[in-house]
């Protein structure tokens, strides 16, 4: 798999599969079912390490964890987070982000938008691929005053549509959009010719993405309302991401529900 597939994927409206992974068992397992893209999310601040939040992940962390699952993934797309506080400079970004890469990493994923112009700029100017992360911002939960839904006043979706903007014109290859009202997921994907993939946005995105655990019903912490648990029903992990396969690729998931 690869950024210009994903692409392709969107210009004939088939949807893209996304799902974290954090190890190279379930890196293999989603590998060998078929998931498009894997993520070794910092959501593994919540579901590996236990934590509220996942302000505490560090780069030995992800880098650690993105080299485990590049030994399981040997299809999908790999895309590494950057963690919090490792993009502040566009020096700063480029070494942590070339870091991923050399162990694995084929893009790597930061969350904000024109606030971060100099780091977005750095990589595209070195050829490293780079995810966007607009909408919710798990790094900023503290000044976005807890997990609630974005872009829902005028002002706050503009702003979004014009990060979004912005970061496409600075080489985003892809753009996670995060819990933010369907109506404008749609409108910013189909003013993009990059990909976006939408956790918590609708189902008018170019593809989704899910925490592995929550989909597997197996997060211990809180699980977001627009989560579907899809080994319930199913017999075995395979059944389960296949079926999330399915749902996502003749678009029966996600619903309608965005909110945490
Ligand atoms: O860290 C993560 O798992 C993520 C997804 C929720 C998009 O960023």
């Amino acid at each position: 798999m690869n950024i210009e597939q994903l692409k392709l994927f969107k210009q004939s409206n088939e949807k893209i599969t996304c799902l974290t992974a954090y190890d190279a068992s379930f890196a293999k397992l989603f590998d060998d079912c078929g998931v498009d893209v894997i993520l070794v999310g910092d959501s593994l601040g919540n579901v590996i390490q236990g934590a509220e939040n996942t302000l505490g992940v560090s780069m030995d962390d992800m880098a650690y964890h993105t080299q485990a699952v590049a030994k399981g993934a040997k299809n999908a797309l790999l895309i590494a987070d950057m963690p919090y506080q490792s993009y502040g400079s566009a020096e700063q970004t480029l070494i942590n982000a070339k870091r991923l890469m050399d162990v694995g990493a084929q893009m790597v994923k930061f969350e904000g938008g024109r606030e971060h112009e100099a780091s977005f700029k750095i990589l595209q100017a070195n050829n490293i691929p780079v995810c966007g992360h607009l909408g919710l911002q798990p790094q900023s939960v503290i000044e976005m005053g807890g997990y609630k839904v974005q872009g829902k006043d005028e002002a706050s979706a503009k702003r979004i549509v014009d990060d979004a903007l912005a970061l496409e014109s600075w080489g985003v290859q892809t753009l996670v959009l995060e819990c933010i009202p369907a109506e404008l997921a749609k409108q910013i994907s189909q003013n993009l010719s990059i990909p976006t993939i939408g956790i918590g946005a609708g189902i008018d995105c170019d593809g989704q993405v899910l925490v592995s655990y929550d989909m597997l019903g197996i997060n211990t912490g809180h699980m977001p309302k627009f989560v579907k648990n899809f080994l319930s029903g199913n017999d075995s992990i395979e059944s389960a991401v296949e079926d999330y396969i399915h749902s996502i690729k003749n678009q029966t998931f996600p619903g309608d529900e965005h909110s945490y």
